[in-house]
């Protein structure tokens, strides 16, 4: 197996303070990336901020040999955004690689949720994500290179009960990376997503103890030093990864079903009527090269 080395490559890490986050820092600068430790330091609520969460990875890199740097502003704002990469050019000179992963939590059942606790989460994860890869978007765009991973979620692609802002923000960033992957796409930007399952304090007291201490973190770091990695060449593509499992999950288009020829009004009967083939998900497929695609499903049926 030939080692994946990052030698000469710039990394962005928000969110690296803790979690997974410090776990991609740590092994990205150990395969000789110079990164961007960037950390608000705050509580899993979002609240608060203390700058020695970064300080302590960076810390850490540069005891076993590593090169980095500490940021500590807020993916959540554009002045927060610009700061972070200007962090890099200043520092290290460019910007190769970006791992959208700083997050917060404010979880309640619709009815409880505020408006608040609606725009915290939204603003960190889907705001937060555009604050953050556009300053870094127009450096990769101008060298003709890039390595992007968005965090996305089981809750965002699936739902899960008292989570619906966060769930939101984070099948939001998977729209943001479908259409950036199709503008980045002769530019040589990769940009994919993970959803990942880790022991973190944002899961303490989701998962049950025993499982908890199974969900190490350093499971998911394989998969995003890969996905950042020069060797990768998808781009657009979602992937599920928790103690060691890796399965790649996709938004499909099935083939369905062409009722009136395109000529007639469809009465609801018909709708009825065809329900078994409409709802069916029978020989579906990953959509890659934007909506526009789905034309190419009505083609057989519009050419006679
Ligand atoms: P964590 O709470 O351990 O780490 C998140 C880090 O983001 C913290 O150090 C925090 O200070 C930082 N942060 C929060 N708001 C920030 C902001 N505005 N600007 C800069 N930094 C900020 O959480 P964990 O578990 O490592 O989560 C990392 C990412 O993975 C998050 O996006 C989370 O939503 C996502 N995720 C985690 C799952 C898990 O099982 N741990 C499941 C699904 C998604």
């Amino acid at each position: 197996m030939s080692e994946i080395r990052f030698n000469g490559k710039v990394a962005i890490i928000t969110g690296a303070g803790a979690g997974l986050g410090k776990t991609y820092a740590l092994d990205l600068a150990k395969r000789g990336a110079k990164v961007v430790v960037n950390d608000l330091g705050s509580s899993r609520d979002g609240s608060g901020s203390s700058s020695s969460a970064a300080d302590i990875v960076v810390d850490e890199i540069i005891a076993k040999g590593g090169e980095a740097v500490a940021n500590y502003d807020s993916v959540a704002t554009i002045e927060g955004g610009e700061n972070i990469i200007k962090t890099a050019l200043d520092n290290f000179g460019t910007v190769d690689i970006l791992i959208n992963n700083a997050g917060i939590i404010q979880d309640k059942s619709l009815l409880k949720l505020t408006e608040a606790e609606w725009d915290n989460v939204l603003a960190v994860h889907l705001k937060g994500a555009f604050c953050v890869t556009k300053p870094a978007y127009k450096i990769m765009k101008e060298k003709k290179y890039g390595r992007v991973v968005f965090t996305t979620s089981g809750a965002g692609l699936y739902g899960n009960f008292g989570q619906s802002n966060y769930s939101a923000a984070k099948m939001g960033v998977i729209g943001f990376m479908n259409t950036l992957a199709l503008e980045g796409a002769k530019y040589n930007i990769k940009l994919n997503a993970i959803a990942p399952v880790a022991a973190s304090r944002l899961t303490e007291d989701v998962l049950p103890p025993e499982i908890f201490k199974k969900m190490k973190p350093e499971f998911i770091t394989p998969l995003v030093t890969y996905l950042v990695s020069e060797d990768n060449q998808d781009t657009s593509a979602i992937f599920n990864c928790v103690s060691g499992w890796y399965s790649r999950t996709a938004i499909v288009c099935a083939k369905g079903i062409f009722i009136g020829n395109g000529e007639r009004a469809i009465p609801a009967e018909e709708i009825k009527e065809n329900w078994a083939a409409i709802i069916s998900l029978e020989e579906n497929k990953v959509i890659t090269k934007g909506s526009v695609e789905l034309f190419d499903f009505l083609v057989p049926f519009m050419s006679d």
